[in-house]
């Protein structure tokens, strides 16, 4: 009995020093933004505005408080840093999604608190909707879309889903393109093809057209420029052997037909 006594007596004694030692080893400044005591994740909306305030709570003194964007320290006024700072967030666009705002406490930098925008918005298209290529080639319709919730991504043409040829149609999708590749591309091609996203806030579509035309039959470009720079250069000779014979109508006649005559 007496030896469970003692060994009751040292387990408080451990969890007192335990207790009395913990809140000096760690900072015993908590802090809050907007209240809350964890970080958190802050649902917004393009253009909107949000502020947030950072708090130190059961502080014995003055504490200095920073706020970081990403990495990037921001300038706080010298009223916006003692034991409470707040930072507002205006015309948050597509591009702030994901971005974090941390919360610091300067005297430990480990005491922090973070918020990440979650900026939703309906899928935004874009691309080179209009291509025109030659019968027999490759093309490469990129249909490239930002979208949070991510959107589900589908290539359409003449009203329906496309009907995926093997190895004449090809799609790859990344989170912020989704590219329709046509090799060997045939008469039946041309037309309209949409690039459908659906996302739960909105379904958008953008089309894309696709101009097939017939294959010139090709000519090898050498002995084209070959004879190109010949019949120049005879032109050129011509023209100093002339040159006299040109200046001398210049100053003497001005009528343009004979000038043009040359
Ligand atoms: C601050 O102290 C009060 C009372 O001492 C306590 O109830 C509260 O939980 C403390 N707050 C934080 C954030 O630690
Ligand atoms: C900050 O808090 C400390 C401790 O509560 C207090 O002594 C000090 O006056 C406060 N300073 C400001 C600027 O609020
Ligand atoms: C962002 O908000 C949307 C819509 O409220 C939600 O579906 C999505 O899960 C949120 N994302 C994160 C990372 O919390
Ligand atoms: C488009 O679809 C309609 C019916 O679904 C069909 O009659 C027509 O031939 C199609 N047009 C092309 C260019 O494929
Ligand atoms: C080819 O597609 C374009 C774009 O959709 C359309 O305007 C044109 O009429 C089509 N031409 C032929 C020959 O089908």
């Amino acid at each position: 009995m007496a030896w469970k006594h003692s060994v009751i007596m040292q387990m408080g004694r451990f969890l007192l020093l335990v207790i009395l030692f913990l809140p000096c080893e760690m900072t015993s400044s908590v802090l809050t933004v907007n209240g809350k005591t964890e970080n958190y994740i802050l649902d917004t909306t393009p253009g909107s505005q949000e502020s947030l305030i950072c708090a130190v709570q059961n502080h014995t003194r003055e504490e200095e408080l920073l706020w970081y964007r990403e990495a990037g320290r921001v300038d706080l006024k010298s009223g916006n840093k003692i034991n409470s700072s707040s930072v507002c967030v205006s015309s948050i666009s597509e591009n702030d999604n994901g971005i974090s705002f941390t919360c610091r406490l300067g005297r430990d930098q480990s005491v922090s608190i973070s918020v990440v925008l979650n900026v939703t918005f309906p899928p935004l298209l874009s691309g080179n909707d209009f291509q025109t290529v030659e019968e027999g080639s490759n093309v490469k319709l990129d249909c490239n879309v930002k979208a949070n919730p991510q959107a589900q991504m589908m290539w359409y043409k003449n009203s329906s889903l496309l009907d995926l040829e093997k190895s004449h149609h090809q799609i790859q999708q990344t989170s912020e393109s989704l590219q329709l590749s046509i090799t060997k591309v045939k008469k039946s091609d041309n037309g309209t093809y949409s690039c459908i996203a659906k996302s739960p806030l909105k379904t958008e579509s953008l089309d894309f057209h696709l101009i097939v035309k017939d294959k010139t039959i090709s000519v090898p470009a050498e002995p084209i420029i070959a004879a190109s720079v010949v019949v120049f250069l005879t032109f050129c000779f011509g023209l100093i052997a002339r040159r006299k014979k040109i200046m001398k109508l210049c100053v003497k006649d001005k009528d343009p037909h004979r000038e043009t005559a040359l």
